[in-house]
């Protein structure tokens, strides 16, 4: 196992420090449509009866335990390089049919072509190279498998500056009121609107060798589903 980078220590150490409050943080944040949207991310995953998945950076386990519970007979792994995240999602109900496990998303410990699908949400604006996580999915992707990715991305068009000036705004203000932690919700609402747009991603995945790639807008075009498959 290597160890995270720098940026990577700074995440994992402000990642241990949110478990708490970060499923109830997300719903305010957006509005009740965190919980919709990993039902959308696996349903697109379209797994294959007695199929796998792989949620990375699975944090409380959302999107892990959706699967499990669409794809009953699947093989679901949650992974996540916080262990305090791992805790909060290994106490959720259903959560005993999941395997949660450590894993960082720069050097993942599974062989080649392991998992049909490869999903994750809010990885991406926290890794140093993307492409290089990217890459590691790829791998571990079976011929045909699909990757599925939620994340946020800055606004665009006439709504960007005040979707932005509300990101600025409202987000570090919530994460003062309910979470009493102004400066995790500031790195988010920086990250997001410093990140790459749906369009750079899919650059990236067409380069790597994915297929079929595409991806919607949503929530004013702060957040993104991209979908793409390995050929
Ligand atoms: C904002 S949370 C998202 C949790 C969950 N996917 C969701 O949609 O609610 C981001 C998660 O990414 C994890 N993470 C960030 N960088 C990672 C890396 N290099 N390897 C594994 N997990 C990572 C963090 O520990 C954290 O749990």
């Amino acid at each position: 196992m290597t160890s995270p980078s720098s940026k990577g220590e700074d995440v994992q150490r402000l990642f241990d420090t949110v478990p708490d409050y970060y499923d109830r943080m997300n719903r305010l944040m957006t509005l009740g449509r965190h919980a919709a949207w990993c039902r959308d991310v696996v349903k697109r995953a379209q797994l294959p009866a007695g199929g796998s998945l792989l949620d990375i950076a699975t944090g409380t386990g959302v999107i892990a335990l959706e699967a499990a519970r669409r794809y009953p007979g699947a093989t679901v792994y949650g992974v996540d390089f916080s262990e305090g995240m791992l805790a909060g999602a290994r106490e959720k109900p259903g959560a005993e049919v999941v395997t949660w496990q450590f894993a960082d998303a720069n050097d993942l410990e599974f062989d080649d072509a392991s998992f049909d699908a490869v999903t994750h949400g809010y990885l991406l604006r926290n890794v140093e190279d993307a492409e290089r996580v990217l890459a590691e999915q790829l791998r571990v992707l079976r011929p045909g498998g699909r990757l599925v990715i939620l994340e946020t991305c800055p606004p665009r068009g006439l709504l960007r500056w005040p979707v932005a000036l509300g990101v600025k705004v409202v987000i570090p203000l919530l994460g003062q009121i309910v979470a009493r932690d102004r400066k995790s919700y500031t790195y988010l609402e920086e990250s997001t609107l410093g990140f790459m747009s749906p369009e750079q991603v899919a650059e990236i995945l067409r380069r790597l060798g994915f297929v079929s790639v595409s991806f919607v807008r949503r929530f004013l075009g702060t957040h993104m589903i991209v979908t793409a498959t390995k050929p």
